[in-house]
């Protein structure tokens, strides 16, 4: 008998990803999905961090297509991220909910943790917002804070956009204000008409997958960062540099290692994700009402 065949097979290299997860791939996959899942005019989309995947209930007439059914795609092999593509709408808005994503620290090249951003670039959503779990690097920040982020530091080591440049793409994007301001103001607005306290700051993106050690989080401190995780940075640089505003949401899940000394799991991140998940849910579709 003969060994299945791989269902997916990591690229050999930056350059490899690049093309294999570019514009035209892109396009593929936002041609296989669209007709599916009825996408007309999409306001935003959304991609769902560690823990915060509830808000795909709050969708109104869902539609679904398994990460595994769009051509590009992977699936998803983190405890947490269910792996589908969802449209509906969210506060009278179409939205695009991106529910699982691709880590860097799965082995999984930078632009491939990148794609999901060009595929809905391709389905016409002009606006991103990520959203994560991250530890807590400012020592004011408790468990359940939503912070939004006004800026990255990039310490992956990666870069979606190395390689041949993808035809769209700027191939030096500016990244002063990645983080728009115009959607930060909304962000902030939105947590006021909900009645709730929001955080900003920096998020330093890591490869992972460890969590930090208590010397790297006294690094991160002083390097500027508030919050540390291990996504977000990838998705934010390819919108950027196709043209999309970016706007980002951590949870802080726990304090950085080192900052309350007690060890680091990844069921607790997940456990408070979904303590934090109404009012993520609540901040989110207040941001989305207030889109154009
Ligand atoms: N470090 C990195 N990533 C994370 C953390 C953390 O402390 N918490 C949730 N994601």
């Amino acid at each position: 008998m003969s060994a299945p065949a791989p269902t997916y097979v990591p690229a050999a290299s930056d350059v490899e990803a690049a093309a294999r997860y570019g514009a035209d791939a892109a396009r593929r996959a936002a041609d296989a999905v669209r007709d599916r899942l009825g996408v007309r005019a999409p306001a935003c989309a959304i991609v769902l961090g560690s823990g915060l995947g509830a808000l795909a209930d709050d969708v109104a007439d869902a539609r679904r297509v398994p990460y595994a059914e769009v051509p590009g795609f992977p699936e998803t092999t983190v405890v947490g991220h269910a792996g589908s593509l969802v449209a509906g709408t969210l506060a009278g808005r179409e939205v695009l909910l991106l529910a699982g994503r691709f880590h860097l620290y799965e082995g999984h090249p930078a632009a491939l943790a990148a794609f999901p951003a060009r595929v809905v670039h391709a389905l016409g959503a002009p606006v991103l917002l990520l959203s994560n779990a991250a530890g807590g690097v400012r020592r004011t920040f408790a468990p359940g804070d939503l912070m939004v982020i006004s800026d990255h530091l990039n310490l992956t080591g990666r870069n979606p956009l190395v390689g041949p440049q993808q035809p769209g793409d700027q191939r030096f994007p500016d990244l002063t204000a990645a983080y728009d301001p115009g959607l930060r103001r909304q962000l902030r607005e939105a947590a006021a008409a909900t009645g709730q306290a929001v955080q900003e700051g920096v998020y330093a993106g890591l490869l992972g997958p460890t969590y930090e050690t208590p010397a790297e989080v006294r690094m991160l401190e002083r390097l500027g960062a508030d919050a540390v995780g291990m996504s977000t940075v990838p998705e934010a640089i390819v919108a950027r540099a196709v043209g999309m505003r970016v706007a980002g949401v951590s949870c802080i899940t726990n304090p950085a290692a080192g900052i309350a000394h007690e060890a680091l799991d990844h069921a607790e991140v997940l456990e408070v994700g979904r303590q934090a998940a109404g009012r993520f849910r609540a901040l989110v579709t207040a941001f989305v009402g207030k889109l154009e």
